[in-house]
């Protein structure tokens, strides 16, 4: 059901120092901050060969990001995201292994333009997970 890898996600406290640690240290193209409102998000991907590293900032008052950064200070990593071809098709599967959906069981539009679901760390041996159909 998973595939690909499609990213990591990191939960920064300041975007534009995560940026150029990025650049300027790690030596990485990163894109252009994008604000995604509907997320409570401001990103920027770190883009790498084989993956991709996404770069949090909480915006907004209901940030999901915010609770992170209030127990981790410095950030870290918060979500890994991969990609399945059928969304829909691999969250009945997941309904059907008993397992929990965040924020309700419809897809949302996620930071590329494509349907993504959040799954309840618990079920997952602690990590975030987020699907994207590709
Ligand atoms: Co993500």
């Amino acid at each position: 059901m998973i595939e690909k890898l499609n990213h990591i996600a990191i939960a920064v406290p300041n975007l534009e120092d995560a940026i150029s640690m990025y650049r300027n240290v790690l030596g990485a193209e990163v894109t252009e901050p994008l604000d995604l409102p509907e997320h409570g998000v401001r990103v920027a991907f770190v883009e790498l060969e084989n993956t991709k590293v996404e770069l949090l900032l909480p915006i907004g008052e209901n940030s999901p990001i915010t609770s992170y950064l209030n127990k981790n200070a410095s950030g870290g990593m918060h979500h890994i995201c991969y990609e399945v071809s059928d969304i829909i098709e691999a969250r009945d599967k997941l309904l059907n292994n008993g397992m929990r959906i965040l924020g309700g069981s419809e897809p949302k539009i996620g930071a590329h333009g494509k349907p993504v679901l959040f799954l309840h760390p618990k079920d997952f041996c602690g990590t975030l997970i987020e699907l994207e159909q590709v």
